[in-house]
């Protein structure tokens, strides 16, 4: 794609997970010029394994733009999830507690794939495997993206910079220090996900407390199934046999009469668990998106959502002012954010906090209060209820009217 110019854009957006090219592709549905710069190759970001659990609202942002096609087909729809405690199951019904609601299973890197076969397809530009991005005078009307592309030494003049580069991107650090504020929770844990090839071995996922620590059972296809175990934050992923992983999960997930089924493992890896949101989300002319300004525990299965849903509100506050020269969406940028993401961090912290085994938890005190709260959860249709709201539905983003944006 270096044939194309990108010397000069309206958005340089910085990133082509799903925060970027979500964006990328409302900008262009808008007839707004961006250009998106991603670090890895394409191969490797549509390889990359990581959400599975996608809210009704993200569902219906990818229909509506026009990616949603096989996501439409090949995404599973579930009513519910299983909680499983002290060796049993008890399901929470998303559909009865809100009002008909659930979730799809859609991997995220099918996600990806979508995305960027569709900008592909729209000749708009995105490079992959650029190197040394860096974002100058993002306090100044004309910022630029300089960059390093098939040996060249480039520079792309942007009217807005768009940080949606992960937690490990360059663009949160573009920032002078002091003018954000950064909250942070790291975990003493980790999990281990593996993807095997073989039948899931519940129609739904299940969440899994046990003395051992947690599990998550979850799948992307009739025939692949993505699972996970508590790990040390620090694993070695090399002292984790195939043998042993399916040990030590058949060992939590045991449940009378029921089993799990085991095939060959596919993927392996080791995800921390942390907490982190850095406010406000923009600074001058750079406007932060998903998780390079925030992360949450993928025990409440929100951060893609989350990153959707800023870049909704994003592309809209552009669009405003590329139409308008009227910026003050763009100036409530975070401010219409951040109710949504610490929504999301509660949630996220709180599901992390009830189901997973407590490492420094010497006299059992912590275990017995996660049990006193699944026992609740599972018995009050109120607690249920708050469970099953938060899960399905937190990161709706109402949209806005055309006449709002135009
Ligand atoms: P990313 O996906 O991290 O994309 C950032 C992109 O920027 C990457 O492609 C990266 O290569 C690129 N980049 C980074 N630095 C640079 C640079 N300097 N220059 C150029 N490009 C750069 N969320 C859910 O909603 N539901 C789930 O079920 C769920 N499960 C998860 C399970 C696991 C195991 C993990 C790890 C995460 C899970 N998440 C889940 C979270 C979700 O994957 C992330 O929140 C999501 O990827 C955020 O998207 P993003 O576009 O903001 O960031
Ligand atoms: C997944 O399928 O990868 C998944 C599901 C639920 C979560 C996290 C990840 O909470």
């Amino acid at each position: 794609m270096s044939a194309v110019d990108v010397s000069r854009t309206q958005v340089g957006i910085v990133g082509a997970g799903p925060a970027g090219l979500v964006l990328g592709h409302l900008l262009y549905l808008q007839g707004i010029e961006s250009v998106i710069l991603e670090g890895r190759d394409r191969e490797y970001v549509e390889g990359r394994v990581r959400a599975g659990v996608l809210e009704q609202g993200t569902v219906d942002l990818l229909i509506e733009i026009g990616v949603g096609e096989r996501l439409r087909r090949e995404g599973l729809v579930h009513h519910g999830v299983e909680l499983r405690f002290a060796g049993k199951g008890h399901r929470i019904p998303f559909d009865e507690l809100t009002g008909g609601r659930g979730i799809t299973i859609y991997g995220q890197q099918e996600v990806v794939k979508d995305l960027i076969a569709a900008r592909i397809e729209s000749g708009a530009p995105l490079l992959f495997g650029v190197e040394d991005v860096s974002p100058v005078g993002i306090e100044s009307d004309s910022p630029l993206l300089r960059f390093r592309h098939e040996g060249q030494e480039r520079e792309l003049r942007c009217e807005v910079v768009a940080g949606c580069d992960g937690f490990h991107g360059v663009c949160r650090d573009a920032v002078p220090d002091g003018a954000l504020r950064f909250r942070e929770r790291v975990y003493p844990f980790a999990w281990l996900g593996i993807l095997a090839e073989v039948e899931p071995s519940s129609d739904e996922l299940i969440y899994c407390h046990h003395e051992r620590g947690f599990a998550l059972h979850s799948m992307r296809s009739p025939h692949l199934t993505r699972l996970y175990l508590q790990c040390e934050p620090d694993e070695a992923i090399e002292s984790w046999t195939d043998e042993r992983i399916w040990d030590e999960l058949s060992a939590r997930f045991a449940s009378e009469g029921w089993s799990l089924k085991q095939g060959p493992i596919i993927e392996k890896g080791v995800t921390p668990m942390r907490s982190f949101v850095a406010e406000p989300m923009q600074y001058g002319r750079l406007f932060l998106a998903g998780d390079a300004v925030h992360i949450v525990p993928a025990t409440g299965a929100k951060g893609l959502n989350l990153a959707v849903a800023d870049v909704r509100v994003l592309a809209d506050a552009l669009a405003r002012w590329f139409s308008r020269g009227d910026d003050s969406l763009l100036e409530r940028y975070s401010e219409a954010c951040l109710p949504r993401v610490w929504r999301a961090q509660h949630f996220a912290w709180w599901m992390t906090s009830m189901l997973h085994r407590m490492p420094d938890d010497r006299d059992g005190f912590m275990a017995r209060l996660q049990l006193a709260q699944l026992e609740y959860v599972c018995s009050s249709r109120a607690a249920a209820t708050s469970l099953a709201e938060n899960y399905v539905a937190l990161t709706d983003v109402p949209r806005a009217t055309a006449d709002q944006i135009v």
